[in-house]
């Protein structure tokens, strides 16, 4: 795909150099040519703009994306066909996803914070435009250092996998993505709702704060299953100092019941907050990734 692509200019935007790649398609590095700006392409790869039904449902919701602005959520300038492909222009976020920092940077409840106030500002903000994110999960949080902080961006808002989808692409035996952020009823193949959304940012909270993923299996079927079948290892459990509020709240928000859960972004950011504005400064600023 990079040999296709990279020094192509697609509708206006040149394709310089590959910055990664996930379940559905490529991210480059590009410049709109007539502005001279840079920005970052996503690709899909051609099997989603083969499937008729995708490409119009993607179309619709690319649209739906441009317009969907809030500071913490990745600006979208515009889409579309190219050749066999599909693509997305986004902004250029400058700096590395949480996914990459996690490798090396132990999050307190107080770091943490940094990054789950955003995230859920962003979060809820789409919710209450009536789209989903589907794909919630540390490598779509982009993470941009500027001056003394941090600016973080909310990516790939809408582009997760449909269940429908996904079993076409499987029986293709294309990968689907990694399900170790899914809600028990999306790996089950039942409908989803926001709440399923606000599950995954559980699972985030649970790897910021313990260093480790509450599910895991030997291969990605056995990943989706143990959300619905194993019971949630308590961070307590992990590590007797862990804050027990604080355990509270990653337990509700991972409740294999979307009813039993946190109903909005909002009410899971405000737990949160409360949570850690209950503690001591040292415990706030502590870590407790197990040994
Ligand atoms: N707008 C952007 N600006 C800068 N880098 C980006 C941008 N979007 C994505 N990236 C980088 O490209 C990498 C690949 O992104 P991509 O969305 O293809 O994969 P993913 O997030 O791991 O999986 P998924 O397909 O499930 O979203 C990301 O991890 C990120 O580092
Ligand atoms: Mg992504």
């Amino acid at each position: 795909m990079d040999s296709q692509l990279i020094g192509q200019t697609l509708n206006g935007y040149l394709v310089r150099s590959a910055l990664g790649g996930g379940g559905m398609g490529r991210v480059y590095q590009g410049l709109d040519v007539a502005t001279q700006t840079p920005v970052a392409i996503k690709v899909l790869l051609p099997e989603f703009a083969e499937d008729e039904q995708f490409r119009t449902r993607f179309m619709r919701e690319a649209e739906l994306m441009i317009t969907l602005r809030h500071p913490y959520i990745t600006p979208v300038y515009t889409y579309g066909p190219w050749k066999e492909f599909l693509y997305i222009v986004m902004k250029l976020v400058k700096g590395p996803s949480l996914e990459r920092i996690l490798h090396k940077h132990q999050f307190s409840p107080l770091t943490a914070w940094q990054i789950i106030r955003p995230v859920t500002e962003a979060l809820g903000f789409g919710h209450e435009n009536g789209v989903l994110h589907r794909d919630m999960k540390t490598g779509n949080i982009l993470i941009e250092p500027r001056g003394e902080g941090n600016h973080v961006y909310l990516s790939d808002f809408g582009l997760g996998k449909r269940p429908g989808l996904d079993t076409t692409l499987t029986a293709s035996g294309i990968s689907v993505g990694t399900p170790e952020y899914m809600a028990p009823e999306v790996a089950m193949g039942h409908p989803a709702d926001l709440r399923a959304d606000l599950y995954s940012v559980g699972v985030i909270l649970y790897e910021l704060l313990l260093g480790k993923l509450p599910f895991r299996g030997n291969n990605p079927q056995m990943t989706a299953l143990a959300h619905v079948d194993n019971l949630l290892p308590m961070p307590r459990m992990l590590n007797a100092r862990f804050p027990r509020r604080l355990e509270t709240v990653i337990a509700r928000a991972l409740d294999k019941t979307p009813d039993a859960r946190f109903q909005s972004a909002a009410e899971l950011r405000d737990a949160y907050y409360e949570a850690v504005k209950a503690m001591d400064d040292d415990v706030r600023r502590a870590v407790y990734w197990p040994e």
